[in-house]
């Protein structure tokens, strides 16, 4: 049988319902998190408990566990469903009340969801790198918020699908923000260049294991808007997020990055993350 987290209880997966009325169906009134689990273990756990009391705090709904207590929950999880290999989702959402813009009562509880999919490491992506086209950033200005309110992001990603490629990396005018659903990272003359984790992008938690690997590495690191034309003539690109660690992008609007093979500090970086999640979860396959 496969379990889910209905508000602190594990449940069949397949009876796992929430009403008509929870305000994150109908508003997408919550914030969510992804996290990644290898060898059965959960992979920078913490840093995404943190960043879900954070989001959910910025537009006033209180997490009803501790931290402490969500991670319990979250192992219970992985365990009872075996997972070894793939993500927890999670999000919680300002609970059930009657249609209506302004927030219920503060009696209404919270819904807490959780549960998981086994997903494989993208090797064959990692090796060769993928493509991405540019777009217009559209969303609105609390990027930092997980927010469930995607519509921006997945119009974008869309796009990208559309026309073979894996990701879209988002603009505003021509300042570069972030991917559709990661970072995005230039390295130019040795310099690893990524935007200032502000309002305009989400603190991706891959982003800040990579300024870690940076720091401890002596990889120069610039945290900093940088230009379309900056990226352009970039050395190397590259994307960061849970599921696609350390990604080279080979290719942006139809046209190679470089001879259109992953950089050595991108390679290097791959290398070095690796070794981190074995440091955390265990040695990879
Ligand atoms: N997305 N920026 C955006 C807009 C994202 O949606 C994500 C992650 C990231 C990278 O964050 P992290 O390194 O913490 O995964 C940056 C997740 C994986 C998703 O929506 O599925």
């Amino acid at each position: 049988m496969n379990f889910a987290i209905i508000n602190g209880k594990l449940v069949n997966r397949s009876e796992a319902k929430v009403d008509i009325e929870d305000r994150g169906y109908q508003f997408g009134d919550g914030v969510y998190e992804v996290i990644r689990v290898y060898n059965g273990k959960m992979f920078t756990v913490k840093e995404h408990l943190e960043r879900f009391v954070k989001s959910a705090d910025s537009i006033g709904i209180t997490l009803p566990y501790t931290i402490d207590e969500c991670t319990a929950l979250l192992e219970e999880l992985v365990t009872k469903n075996k997972l070894v290999e793939g993500t927890i989702y999670m999000q919680i959402t300002r609970g059930t009340s009657p249609r209506n813009h302004v927030f219920p009562a503060r009696d209404v509880v919270p819904t807490l969801v959780a549960y998981t999919k086994e997903v494989a490491r993208p090797v064959e992506s990692f090796t060769h790198g993928v493509k991405t086209i540019f777009i217009e950033d559209i969303r609105w200005l609390r990027c930092d918020i997980k927010s469930l309110n995607l519509l921006g992001n997945l119009l974008a990603k869309q796009k990208a699908a559309e026309q073979g490629c894996f990701e879209a990396i988002q603009h505003r005018g021509d300042q570069v923000t972030e991917g559709s659903s990661s970072n995005v990272f230039i390295v130019k003359k040795g310099t690893v260049i990524t935007h200032e984790s502000n309002h305009l992008i989400l603190k991706g938690i891959t982003k800040e294991v990579i300024l870690q690997l940076c720091a401890q590495n002596n990889i120069p690191v610039e945290e900093r808007t940088f230009t379309l034309d900056e990226l352009v003539a970039a050395d190397e690109v590259f994307l960061s997020s849970t599921t696609a660690e350390v990604m080279p992008i080979v290719e942006m609007n139809g046209d190679k990055v470089k001879e259109g093979l992953p950089g050595p500090i991108t390679r290097k970086l791959q290398t070095l993350f690796t070794l981190e999640i074995e440091k955390q979860c265990g040695r990879l396959k």
